[in-house]
């Protein structure tokens, strides 16, 4: 789709006219629509789930074949919105997702005490098997804002969950459905007083827990066990400290060489970091533009021919419309990373 020769005999003009990279939108659902979290499937299929009205996990089907569109895959009728969604080992033949979700009043407003984990298995690489949908865990009466859910590499039976209101990460045992909320519980987790979201983002990469903190604007990193806690000793690291480039920072990816690609959210952009050099960039979108309006969470693609597209979710910029009046349906954006 995107013609690596020809950008490389522009590039001396690109550094100069396009300081982001190409973005398409794949499909935009309804007007008053959340998408919040987003995964890819091995055979390259998206899963987006949907915070807000109601809880749906959607899927666009071979994302560089045209058309793509945002198909409901999975409803769960038994709650009204849906957070997190990560995938966890399986054997051959299925796949298993587990998503977070809760009921709320209104967008980003959950209800104390009603929220769950959901395990969806699908046949593996099938785009029109069977689902399986099974609630896993009560969570924890006291669960204030559950968010981001990461998987525990090479481990099938648990999973980290974020909670952004009470500011730590807990240990979902996914057999007995018990979720240890002691398992991480630093200071750097919490939210402040004039942003009620902290940790936000999880994600595990090269033996560390690494998050974001929406509301210091910030990366952090713990050191942690195979089986997911903190290593003995492990102090809280700060990785980057973004709050002199962008007001918010939601769900976050790294790519192949480890850098860092994290929505924005509020300023309606995905930036991009440097861990080696700490330089940011923003790669698509910008405060008073709607390409991404309200970016939510990115991932990169797993098929043949689309591991350098970066997969944006966006909620419409409900909650900060850009400009300070415009909104839209939430959608998905393909943006080629491998173009700048
Ligand atoms: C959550 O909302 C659903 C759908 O509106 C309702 O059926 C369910 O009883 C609610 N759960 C709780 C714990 O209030
Ligand atoms: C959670 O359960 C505990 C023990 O049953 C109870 O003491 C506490 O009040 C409950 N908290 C909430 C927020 O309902
Ligand atoms: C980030 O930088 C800002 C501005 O210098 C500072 O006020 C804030 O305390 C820093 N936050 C963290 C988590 O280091």
């Amino acid at each position: 789709m995107f013609c690596k020769s020809l950008l490389s005999a522009v590039a001396l003009a690109a550094v100069t006219l396009a300081k982001t990279s190409p973005a398409e939108t794949l499909d935009e659902l309804s007007l008053g629509t959340w998408l919040e979290n987003i995964a890819v499937r091995p055979n390259g299929d998206i899963l987006a789930t949907q915070m807000f009205p109601s809880a749906i996990i959607y899927t666009i089907k071979n994302p560089t074949k045209k058309p793509h569109t945002l198909e409901q895959l999975v409803d769960l009728p038994a709650i009204q919105n849906i957070y997190g969604i990560a995938q966890v080992p399986t054997g051959p033949d299925s796949e298993r997702y587990v998503v977070v979700g809760s009921n709320g009043t209104t967008i980003a407003n959950p209800t104390v005490g009603t929220f769950s984990a959901w395990t969806i298995d699908l046949v593996r690489d099938s785009r029109c098997g069977k689902t399986k949908v099974k609630k896993v865990s009560s969570m924890f009466n006291d669960s204030r804002f559950l968010n981001g859910v990461t998987e525990i590499p090479g481990v099938s039976n648990a999973v980290l969950v974020g909670d952004s209101t009470n500011g730590n990460v807990g240990h979902l045992d996914l057999k007995t459905g018990k979720f240890d909320t002691s398992a991480f519980v630093f200071p750097e987790m919490d939210p402040t007083e004039a942003v009620p979201f902290g940790v936000n983002g999880i994600h595990i990469h090269n033996g560390y827990l690494y998050f974001t903190n929406s509301a210091t604007v910030s990366i952090f990193r713990i050191a942690i066990t195979p089986r997911g806690y903190p290593a003995k000793g492990a102090k809280v690291e700060l990785v980057i400290n973004l709050s002199s480039k962008a007001s918010f920072v939601d769900d976050f990816a790294f790519d192949a060489d480890g850098n860092i690609y994290a929505a924005t959210n509020f300023d309606n952009s995905v930036i991009s970091i440097n861990l080696k050099t700490l330089k940011v960039n923003t790669i698509v979108g910008g405060v008073d533009e709607l390409t991404v309006a309200g970016s939510t969470a990115v991932a990169f693609g797993r098929g043949k021919h689309d591991k350098e597209t970066l997969y944006v979710a966006t909620g419409g910029a409900l909650a900060a419309p850009v400009g300070g009046t415009k909104t839209e349906g939430a959608k998905v954006v393909a943006v080629d990373t491998d173009a700048n």
